[in-house]
């Protein structure tokens, strides 16, 4: 009997919906050529969320994310609700509660450079060397979770004696989130080579200074893994200078959000960057970059790092390797055949070869029928 997979699948905001609607095709794709079936449905997060019940993660689709066995994300953000208003609601907080709600703390961000790519990187040839790396980022904790406000300071106190205004975030971790953390980061790194890179800021943080100290007491039940610690400025320096020294990195929520922008650039675009975010239960499958409000119905974005987040669900909560597997080999077919979206598209393109986005993923599911 072949096997039924629910999918949720959350538009989100500007580019969301059509990049999202590739993903769809090729999984439907991959479901005619292999033994398995899949069931859609779809909720509201982010900025269209606010606009229909003015919360931006509405109680029915938390009741939709509980019911599915793994969820694709596309993109979040809408200028309309871009507000400096504390008390306004902002569509990105629909996406945090949801993966805080979902505890979805290993935020995996492979980075993968296609060989039919090498040229899109701004980095030399020589520099990209054999790049492939995995960031494992912290999802549930540190500055995106901590307690935080902004208040009108009235007596000045510790500014100098002027009233004005105040803000704070705070960056806390508990032992367990770091001990979480650090075992899948040591898993990953056993099943790839070996080698694990621990960033943090043990110079200045006492948050990173607890953790480097978990994250050693953790690497004593994995003698065979090698632990280098580094810190974040420095990664972040060597990232661009040297990165195929590194091949799995972990760090905590913030660090993680920059240095995978960072790292995507090695891959030639953001729009090329997936990842999946892991608990324990459902998984949350989503592109690493924004939702490009001005490039929306245009059919002009990268539909690659939504599709990639689908190989990743594929692999992790289905356990679909063969399908995942060919799904990579038509990405390889399709950009080896030199068919480019703007982002990846240089000046030696042939502009018949630069193709939309409904095309892109035309395409993919083509190579693989
Ligand atoms: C990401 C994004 C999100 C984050 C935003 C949209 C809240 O930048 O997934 O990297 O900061 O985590
Ligand atoms: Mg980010």
């Amino acid at each position: 009997m072949s096997k039924t997979y629910k999918i949720l699948l959350l538009p989100g905001d500007g580019i969301g919906p059509e990049i999202l609607a590739q993903a769809r095709k090729v999984l439907e794709a991959l479901s005619q050529r292999f033994d398995f079936s899949l069931e859609f449905s779809e909720a509201l997060l982010g900025g269209v969320a606010i606009a229909a019940t003015g919360d931006p993660c509405p109680p029915e689709t938390l009741e939709a994310a509980s019911g599915c066995d793994a969820i694709l994300l596309a993109a979040i953000g809408d200028p309309r609700y871009d507000t400096v208003d504390p008390d306004k609601p902002r569509p990105e907080e629909g996406l945090l509660r949801l993966r805080k709600t979902l505890e979805v703390y290993a935020n995996l961000r492979p980075v993968r450079v296609f060989a039919a790519l090498r040229d899109a990187s701004p980095l030399k040839e020589e520099r990209l060397g054999d790049v492939d790396l995995l960031i494992v980022r912290e999802l549930c904790g540190g500055l995106y979770f901590g307690k935080r406000e902004r208040f009108y300071d009235q007596a000045g106190a510790g500014t100098a004696g002027a009233p004005g205004q105040c803000a704070y975030d705070t960056m806390d971790y508990q032992e367990y989130e770091i001990e979480r953390i650090a075992r899948i980061a040591f898993e990953q790194a056993r099943q790839r080579s070996g080698k694990l890179h621990s960033v943090d800021k043990a110079n200045v943080l006492e948050t990173s200074r607890m953790w480097r100290e978990i994250v050693h007491r953790v690497a004593v039940d994995y003698p065979d893994v090698e632990l280098i610690d580094i810190l974040v400025d420095n990664a972040a320096m060597q990232l661009v200078k040297n990165p195929s020294q590194f091949d799995v990195m972990v760090t905590e929520n913030t660090f993680g959000d920059i240095l995978s922008d960072e790292a995507s650039m090695l891959a030639g675009s953001l729009g090329m960057l997936a990842s999946a975010s892991l608990g324990d239960g459902v998984g949350l499958y989503e592109p690493s970059h924004g939702s490009a409000p001005k490039m929306a119905g245009l059919d002009k974005a990268n539909p690659l790092a939504t599709i990639l987040s689908a190989e990743l669900m594929l692999r992790s909560s289905f356990g679909e390797n063969e399908a995942a597997d060919a799904l990579i080999a038509a990405i390889e077919a399709v950009l080896a055949a030199g068919w480019r979206t703007y982002d990846i598209a240089d000046d030696a393109t042939p502009i018949e070869k630069i193709v939309g986005t409904a095309q892109m993923g035309n395409l993919v599911r083509r190579s693989l029928l």
